[in-house]
């Protein structure tokens, strides 16, 4: 079902940069603002997914260009930048940093590259827009902005990880974590000159996020989890069930239009519901205060056990029901298209044996 939201705001003419915006929730993005009338620069790390991106937008009518860049490489970055100013005539209204990717592994096995990689694509790369572009955005529409006569807007795609730390993505859930946080204080360093900040956090689009480890440059290849076709396709086949990209999009504009901080894109079939307050954004800031009292980890204890309880008494009343037979794995699905078996993905190399065989491929 397509969301129900028009733009409110006047997107003819403007000026857009959407990092990662070849694929993915960049692409929605370059569509959806694209379609609206902006002038949009797409930046990204691979050229064939940037020239395919380029043919899409053209094919809808949307007037835009496109760079090969690594968000980490600053000289590259802001040459990028100074590019697309001299074609489009000034910096972007509209800045979204979208580029991202992720590689999921338990946090002991975690190597200094992991870290590197990861957290250099998402933290660093909007650490460089915000630095590189907020005081171009400054001077060249704030006094507009200060007479009403144009806006200026910066958005960063962050995660639903960014609310909590899981076992299995350390590198991604401190990258999105410090990613917010890098958001809140510019929006409230940015309100005094009319310029918005919002960060989107999404649980789950339909993208290509799962071939992320594909663009892992060669001297950060060194990592712990292990990583196959098979994990690769058991990440392309949760996200084939994600969000739709111009949806998330559409759900974005409605979010900064409405001078939201924070968008929490809603997953709910209403086509009105755009976004919400995140009932597990509150779990995870209940558990934060439960940690930091005794009382606090007697809960989390009591509801833990409670928990092994109900798993203890369905695998026996599954076995019971299924005399002789293995139980289902979590982990056993159909395999691919491609011909690959899926494999779970989290683990740790097999040969990183310190690492508990529950967290390792055997
Ligand atoms: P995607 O893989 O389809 O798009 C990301 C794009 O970023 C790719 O085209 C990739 O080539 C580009 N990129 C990667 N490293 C780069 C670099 N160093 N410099 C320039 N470009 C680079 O993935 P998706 O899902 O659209 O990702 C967009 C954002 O959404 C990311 O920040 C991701 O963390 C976030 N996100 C994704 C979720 C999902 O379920 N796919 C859920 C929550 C957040």
């Amino acid at each position: 079902m397509a969301v129900n939201y028009t733009a409110k705001w006047d997107y003819k003419g403007k000026i857009a940069w959407i990092t990662g915006g070849a694929s993915g929730a960049g692409l929605g993005q370059a569509k959806f603002f694209g379609g609206l009338g902006a002038k949009v620069t797409i930046v990204d790390i691979r050229q064939e997914a940037i020239d395919k991106a380029l043919d899409e937008l053209k094919a809808l009518g949307v007037d835009a260009i496109g760079f090969k860049m690594d968000i980490t490489n600053r000289e590259e970055y802001i040459a990028a930048a100074d590019k697309a100013e001299a074609h489009w005539g000034g910096p972007p209204h509209l800045l979204i940093n979208t580029a991202g990717v992720n590689s999921f592994g338990p946090a002991e096995a975690s190597t200094f590259e992991d870290f590197d990689w990861i957290l250099g694509v998402n933290l660093f790369g909007p650490i460089n827009g915000f630095v590189i572009f907020v005081p171009r955005m400054i001077k060249a529409y704030g006094a507009d902005i200060k007479a009403g006569k144009t806006w200026a807007q910066i958005c960063t795609v962050s995660s639903m990880g960014a609310f909590d730390g899981y076992s299995t993505d350390a590198p991604y859930s401190v990258s999105k974590a410090a990613v917010n946080n890098l958001s809140y204080s510019y929006y409230d360093a940015l309100k005094p000159y009319g310029i918005g900040v919002t960060v989107q956090c999404p649980a789950n689009i339909n993208s290509n996020i799962g071939n992320a480890v594909d663009t892992r440059p060669a001297h950060l290849q060194n990592t712990g989890y292990y990583v196959s076709e098979g994990t690769k396709n058991m990440l392309k086949s949760i996200h084939a069930t994600g969000m739709d990209p111009v949806d998330l999009a559409t759900k974005l504009c409605y979010a900064f239009e409405n001078g939201l901080p924070i968008c929490i894109p809603s997953y709910s079939n209403d086509a009105n519901a755009l976004v919400e307050r995140s009932a597990m954004v509150e779990q995870a800031y209940n558990k934060t205060l439960d940690w930091m009292t005794v009382e606090g980890m007697a809960k989390i204890k009591a509801a833990e056990e409670a928990q092994a309880a109900q798993m203890a008494s369905f695998r026996k009343k599954w076995e019971e029901e299924h005399p002789g037979e293995a139980p289902p794995s979590m982990f056993g699905p159909p395999p691919s298209d491609s011909g690959v078996p899926m494999e779970a993905f989290g683990v740790a190399r097999p040969e990183l044996d310190f690492v508990r065989a529950e967290s390792r491929k055997a």
